[in-house]
C-alpha cells in the first residue's frame, strides 16, 4: 500500500506521515528530502539558483522516478499535486490523503521565526495569512481530488490508519 500525504505547507504532512508509517511498520519517504539529495542542495538554494519552474519539473521527476517500497507512506511538497499530472499519477499509483486546515491556522503554524521555505520567506502576520488564503484558493481544487480528506485539527494515528485501510 502506498499513501501520499498532500496539502499546504505547515499542515503536518511530514509529522503525520512519519507517525503513520511507524504505526503501521511501513516505510516513510519524504519527497522534498529525496529531491534535496538528488539536487545536492536545499530547496531554498535550488529556487534561488534555478527558479520555480525548474523546481516544479524536478519535483515531478522525483515523484515519478522514486523507487517506492511495497508499503510506504510518502510526504510530498505542498505544491506538488498542483502541477503537471502529478495528482492523477499519485491517485493511479496509490492513495492520496489531504490534510485540510484554514489559512489562519496554517499561518499561525508557519509564522515562527525564519523559514527555509522560499515561497513564504519574509512574510509574516496578515501578509502571510493573505498569501496563504490566495494560494490555497488556487490549490484546493487539486487537493480536494484526494482519495481522502481529513481535518488537520484533532488528528490521531489511529484515525489515519482507519481512513486509509
Ligand atoms: C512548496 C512546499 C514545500 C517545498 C517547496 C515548495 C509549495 O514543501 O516543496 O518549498 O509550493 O507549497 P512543504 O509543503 O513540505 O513545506
Amino acid at each position: 500500500m502506498k499513501v501520499f500525504f498532500i496539502g499546504f505547507m505547515g499542515c503536518g504532512k511530514t509529522t503525520w506521515s512519519r507517525k503513520l508509517a511507524n504505526h503501521l511498520g511501513y516505510e516513510f519517504l519524504d519527497l522534498d528530502h529525496i529531491l534535496e539529495a538528488k539536487a545536492g542542495m536545499s530547496i531554498a538554494e535550488y529556487f534561488e539558483q534555478h527558479g520555480q519552474d525548474a523546481f516544479r519539473l524536478l519535483e515531478s521527476q522525483v515523484l515519478k522516478e522514486t523507487d517506492y517500497p511495497e508499503n510506504a507512506i510518502i510526504s510530498t511538497g505542498g505544491g506538488l499535486p498542483c502541477f503537471f499530472d502529478n495528482l492523477d499519477w499519485m491517485n493511479a499509483h496509490g492513495q492520496t490523503l489531504y490534510i485540510q486546515l484554514t489559512p489562519k491556522t496554517l499561518a499561525e503554524r508557519l509564522d515562527k521565526g525564519k523559514t527555509t521555505r522560499p515561497l513564504i520567506a519574509g512574510k509574516h502576520g496578515d501578509e502571510l495569512v493573505a498569501f496563504i488564503a490566495e494560494k490555497l484558493a488556487e490549490r484546493e481544487g487539486f487537493y480536494k481530488r484526494a482519495t481522502h480528506i481529513v481535518n488537520g485539527i484533532d488528528m490521531s494515528v489511529e484515525m489515519l490508519a482507519d481512513v486509509i485501510s
